[in-house]
This record gives structure tokens, C-alpha cells and sequence, in this order.
């Protein structure tokens, strides 16, 4: 299964967080050798930027997603990709 990670890079999703987690999600795939299961994609803004910083995996929409949130998120996407080798 590949995950595709869709990452808002409009101003306002870049500025209120999802620089550092873009930075997070490709530590992470490094970390645990994820190349072949992840993309990461960046997204232009859709103007819901009040939701901000807004995630898109697999088109399950996860909005104002913090440092901690997107780490959570990792493990358990991580988790079915290894139940899938
Ligand atoms: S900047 Fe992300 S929705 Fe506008």
C-alpha cells in the first residue's frame, strides 16, 4: 500500500506549522525507511486556512495538525504498511 501524503504549502498552512511538519514527515520516512511506501506531495492552498496547517493522506483530510498529531498519524499509517509487507 503507498500513502500519499498531500501537504498544504499555501502561505498560511506554511506559516502556521506545516514547514516544520513537512520537515517532521520526511525525517520520519528517512528514519524508518518509508521511501518506497510514502510520497509526499505539497498542495496549493484550497482556501480553508483557518483550518491550517492542513494534511491530506490518502484524501482523509487532517486539519490543524500539530508536530505531536502528525507523528501519531505517522506511527499508526506506519503500522498497516508494515501489516502489509
Ligand atoms: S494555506 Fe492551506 S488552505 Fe490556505
Amino acid at each position: 500500500m503507498t500513502i500519499e501524503i498531500k501537504v498544504c504549502m499555501g502561505s498560511a498552512c506554511f506559516a502556521k506549522g506545516n514547514l516544520d511538519n513537512l520537515e517532521y514527515i520526511k525525517e520520519y520516512i528517512k528514519e524508518n525507511d518509508l521511501e518506497a511506501d510514502v510520497k509526499i506531495v505539497g498542495a496549493l492552498c484550497e482556501n480553508k486556512c483557518s483550518d491550517g496547517p492542513r494534511i491530506n493522506i490518502n484524501g482523509k483530510e487532517y486539519v490543524n495538525v500539530t508536530q505531536d498529531e502528525i507523528r501519531e498519524i505517522l506511527q499508526s499509517y506506519q503500522k498497516i504498511i508494515n501489516l502489509d509487507k
